[in-house]
């Protein structure tokens, strides 16, 4: 188990930001939110287009109202605690969990399938195949 972050961190309207790496070895980004019956964590990204991020690394995180997550793009809304869209052009669909377990006000990730990688978005700069800045990295 490793350890994310501490609940106290987690807002409650907005979200938490992670990343971690797939068993592909691709990154991903996963928000904590939090729910009625707790602390909640989805991958970060719209069940209409999967490029599109609920936290787009602002300052508070995804928009949140009355428990439910706001995609930025066409607005759909997410449930917070069970990630089901019943409106909009995500309509049906459930945003793609991530095992997580709270301890003693420590939040840890319990997902066998994800490593946990830092606080915070992907490093869009690591890994450009056009950028030669990190050559003798
Ligand atoms: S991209 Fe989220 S509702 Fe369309």
């Amino acid at each position: 188990m490793e350890q994310i972050t501490t609940t106290d961190e987690v807002p409650e309207n907005g979200s938490f930001l992670f990343t971690v790496t797939e068993p592909s070895g691709r990154e991903e980004e996963v928000i904590l939110v939090s729910a009625a019956d707790g602390i909640a964590a989805w991958k970060n990204f719209c069940m209409h287009e999967p490029d599109q991020r609920l936290d787009r690394g602002i300052e508070g995180g995804a928009a949140m109202r009355d428990g439910e997550i706001i995609c930025p793009r066409h607005g759909s809304m997410f449930d917070a605690a069970t990630g089901y869209c019943d409106n909009g052009d995500a309509r049906g669909q459930t945003l793609v969990e991530v095992d997580i377990a709270v301890r003693h006000g420590t939040i840890f990730l319990t997902d066998d399938a994800l490593e946990f990688q830092h606080v915070g978005g992907i490093d869009e700069d690591d890994g450009l195949p056009d950028s030669t800045s990190h050559i003798g990295f």
